[in-house]
């Protein structure tokens, strides 16, 4: 048994200079802490990210309720630590604690009980799942939607190199991000050039023109390095989705439509991946679309399954999606993310990792992704509090010895 000695919540920064919460926990033998990242597009049936109030009633609700509950538990029974954070917050969307509280505990949970086995965070992750592999890092170039006011309808426009080492392929990734400035530069010379919240660059131009310019960087730095890259998208179609139809700046159409306008862009740029490219509750859509790539393409639903088994599940039964975006702090548990993954690697679907728009330097989802074996992380390609987790990968690379790739 290694009990929980001592628990702590303070607010700290999270990189749009919101107030976000970390908790620490210790124990005789070991301590960790954890920070929690919060959305900007998120999902209607994500956990309550705070409850009312905010980050202080959030703080408020764990220092009156929970922390005195969490002193003599054994920090290495992750499962039922995080089943009492449920039972203790009481509603089923964490509601009264926020999901970003119960996610910083959680994950903190984790990191104090890999620091008492003294082993790295994704080993003893991948110990409960026995999958430990390096993913391929998936970063955005080009913003827009959401997390950048101004700039394209769609949301992000990122790379994938297909095979390689994070040693390798982060800096592939960065050399892309700097192709794709130059482009833009060189397009638009009197415009200024922007960032967006996870440090893709933002400018007044269409989709299609975006896509022209991330397709020819990418295919350029693949020549130069010998990484195979390839252009991906977030579409986040349900920022855009209102009163029955996509309404996109120059045209608004139909479901079918939208379906067949996404297989055209998958063909005519050599997608490898498209994520989120219907409204978050059309899975008779996605499994429509699915049935039309077949494994050519991943589609990726983030905001269709929020991390929810019983959503995946469903998804999973009629074919909707080949693979699954997870983001720990959409359900609130590192317990429930780890049967997320289960049930998608079963079925037979990918899963993506990935960070949120507001981050902090945390590096826990870099070890989350390593230790499940998950295809791909998603966490932009260059910024602070994305390359924390970049950099993370490369010394997990360094600790797994070559890798699996
Ligand atoms: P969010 O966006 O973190 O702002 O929700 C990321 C995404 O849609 O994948
Ligand atoms: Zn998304």
């Amino acid at each position: 048994m290694t009990l929980i000695e001592e628990v702590n919540i303070r607010k700290v920064l999270d990189s749009r200079g919101n107030p976000t919460v970390e908790v620490e926990v210790a124990t005789a033998e070991g301590f960790g802490a954890a920070m929690a990242p919060s959305g900007a597009s998120t999902g209607v049936h994500e956990v309550k990210a705070l409850p009312k109030g905010g980050v202080d009633a959030g703080m408020r609700f764990f220092n009156e309720k929970v922390g005195d509950e969490l002193l003599g538990m054994d920090v290495l029974d992750q499962r039922l630590l995080d089943g009492l954070l449920k039972s203790i917050d009481g509603s089923n969307d964490f509601s009264k604690m926020g999901g970003n509280v119960a996610v910083a505990c959680s994950i903190a949970f984790a990191k104090s009980a890999a620091s008492a086995l003294a082993i790295p965070l994704y080993r003893y992750i991948g110990g409960l799942t026995g999958q430990a592999q390096l993913p391929r890092p998936l970063g955005n170039v080009i913003g827009g939607g959401r997390h950048a006011i101004g700039g394209t309808d769609i949301q992000e426009f990122l790379v994938m190199a297909q095979s390689g080492p994070p040693s390798k392929t982060v800096f592939g990734n960065a050399l892309v991000h700097r192709r794709v400035k130059e482009k833009l530069a060189k397009k638009l010379p009197d415009a200024a050039i922007g960032k967006g919240d996870e440090g893709a660059w933002v400018a007044a131009i269409t989709n299609e023109e975006a896509l022209d310019i991330v397709a020819s960087a990418s295919k350029e730095i693949s020549q130069e390095t010998g990484l195979d890259i390839r252009p991906a998208l977030d579409m986040a179609a349900s920022e855009f989705f209102k009163g029955g139809n996509y309404v996109y700046k120059d045209k608004t159409i139909s479901p079918g439509e939208q379906i067949d306008y996404v297989l055209e862009l998958i063909h005519k740029y050599h997608l490898c991946l498209v994520e989120d490219p219907l409204e978050q509750e059309d899975f008779g859509g996605y499994a429509e679309l699915t049935s039309k790539v077949n494994a050519e393409c991943m589609i990726v639903g983030d905001d269709l399954f929020v991390t929810n088994t019983h959503r995946i599940k469903e998804g999973i039964g009629i074919g909707a999606c080949n693979s699954v975006l997870i983001k720990p702090n959409q359900i609130g548990t590192l317990t429930d993310t780890l049967d997320a993954v289960e049930i998608t690697h079963r079925a037979g679907y990918r899963t993506v990792v990935s960070h949120r728009s507001g981050e902090t330097p945390d590096q826990a989802i870099a070890h989350i992704a390593a230790g499940v074996g998950a295809y791909a992380i998603k966490t932009g390609a260059v910024g602070g509090e994305r390359i924390a987790k970049l950099n993370e990968l490369i010394r997990i690379e360094e600790d797994i010895q070559g890798g699996i790739l």
